[in-house]
């Protein structure tokens, strides 16, 4: 095996068409957390970074957010479109002022604002509504067919319209929605990338929408995160920004999840069964499927000050890749965490990050998930891989693009 080195490792860590073959990928993070668990990298295309991968050093990052601050760098982004980004706007690293990239007291102000939206108790009213929306979507996709790209098809759909009921953008607006989330997180995908496509016009068409949202719930207000944001005492570059992240980052993480348990349990027929014969287990079931898909790859950190991790001068201002899928596979917090398990211990996983930066989202995620499996599970009968399951080549947020199933329903079971 050849040694480690900072060049090829950096180019495929962050190459996305290396995303795609999830089994060289984990085997690589595998490697990293065997032999350089905090090991520096130098791409050809993007900045130098270090690569963490374990999961006690993401959380001594993730404990120390003033040591580790998010502001100057919070992904993987290319050098050039640093560049173009930075000519844009003046000089800024960012094009979005949202709260990955916020430290402080400007995050703690601008998380507030919605945290209650997203708390357990809030979303807890929408769960009548969501799963009528589970319903309405199986009656398209599954009732009465016998095959389906479970990704395209029916994955992709639910999360994306529950965080648009919440945000309160309209039914016809949605799949418009869900191709610029694509293109902004996978626009290096051959199937995604059209010529015209480019961070900086994607960015530039949610702001169009968004603006124009906003003008609408200033002359008439509904029970949304619209009306909200509207009436928060933010700017309007700020106010756009939280549209972006919570139409962003409230879907495409879901619907990888989603896509990616059902494969595992598909690839797992014994935990299917299990599962399917004790559906108690489901809370545990969807721990469980969040650690094995980890759909984000990584959010960056960034020292204040130099720092020794794990015997690594890590000096100010490098920047400092938290490897979630990585934390998430780790030997020495996971037993043979390989293996997927259903009734697995409610984990420690890192999926939603940790600290004051930690998911949002997450209670939600949780309970869409929930009521997804719910209902899937009380129509079909059988269900079975019906060809090569194909992921997206993203480097950042993604997981399957195509998931071909074959399945029997109740109803044709019961005729
Ligand atoms: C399974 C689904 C999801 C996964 C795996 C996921 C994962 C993550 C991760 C890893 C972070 C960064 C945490 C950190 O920096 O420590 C994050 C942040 C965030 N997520 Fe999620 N997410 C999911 C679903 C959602 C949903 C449904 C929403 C709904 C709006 C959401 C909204 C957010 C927001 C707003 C942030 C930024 C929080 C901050 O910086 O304060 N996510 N998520």
């Amino acid at each position: 095996m050849s040694e480690l080195n900072a060049r090829d490792v950096g180019n495929q860590i962050s190459d996305p068409a290396f995303h795609s073959s999830p089994g060289d990928y984990h085997a690589l993070l595998a490697r990293l957390r065997a032999e350089a668990p905090v090991f520096w990298v130098e791409p050809d295309e993007y900045p130098p970074f270090w690569i963490v991968s374990r999961h006690a050093d993401i959380m001594e990052i993730e404990r120390q957010p003033d040591v580790f601050i998010n502001g100057p760098r919070t992904l993987l982004r290319k050098t050039a479109v640093d560049d173009q980004i930075r000519k844009v706007t003046g000089g800024r690293p960012f094009l979005l002022n949202n709260l990955t990239n916020m430290d402080g007291d400007e995050h703690r102000k601008h998380r507030k604002l919605t945290q209650m939206w997203f708390a357990p108790a809030r979303i807890k009213v929408l769960e009548d509504e969501l799963r009528a929306y589970a319903r309405e979507l199986f009656d398209r996709t599954i009732t009465g067919q016998t095959q389906v790209d479970f990704m395209k098809a029916v994955a992709s759909w639910y999360p994306l319209r529950v965080i648009m009921r919440i945000i309160g953008v309209p039914a016809e607006d949605q799949p418009m929605m869900l191709k610029m989330t694509q293109q902004l997180f996978g626009p290096e995908d051959p199937e995604i990338r059209t010529e015209q496509v480019d961070v900086i016009s994607t960015v530039q068409g949610f702001f169009d929408y968004f603006r124009d949202l906003m003008e609408k719930r200033r002359a008439d207000p509904q029970d949304d995160l619209a009306t909200l944001l509207v009436n928060a005492e933010i700017g309007e570059q700020e106010a756009l920004s939280y549209f972006i992240l919570a139409a962003t980052a409230g879907h495409d993480t879901t619907s990888s999840s989603i896509a990616g348990g059902m494969l595992a349990l598909l690839q797992n027929p014994d935990e299917l069964a299990r599962l399917r014969t004790d559906m108690t287990l489901l809370p545990t079931a969807i721990d469980e499927i969040i650690r094995w898909v980890s759909p984000v790859t990584h959010f960056f950190r960034t020292p204040v000050e130099e720092y020794s991790l794990r015997g690594q001068t890590i000096r100010e201002g490098e920047a400092m890749m938290m490897c979630y899928p990585s934390a998430n596979r780790d030997e020495a917090v996971f037993d043979e965490p390989f293996r997927f398990d259903i009734s697995r211990p409610p984990s420690k996983h890192l999926a939603f990050g940790y600290g004051p930066h930690v998911c949002l989202g997450q209670h939600l995620a949780r309970m869409e998930m929930r009521i997804f499996f719910e209902e899937l599970f009380s129509r079909i009968d059988t269900i079975e891989l019906a060809g090569e399951p194909r992921w997206l080549a993203t480097n950042f947020v993604g997981g399957l693009k195509s998931l071909p199933v074959r399945f029997e329903t109740r109803d044709k079971v019961d005729a």
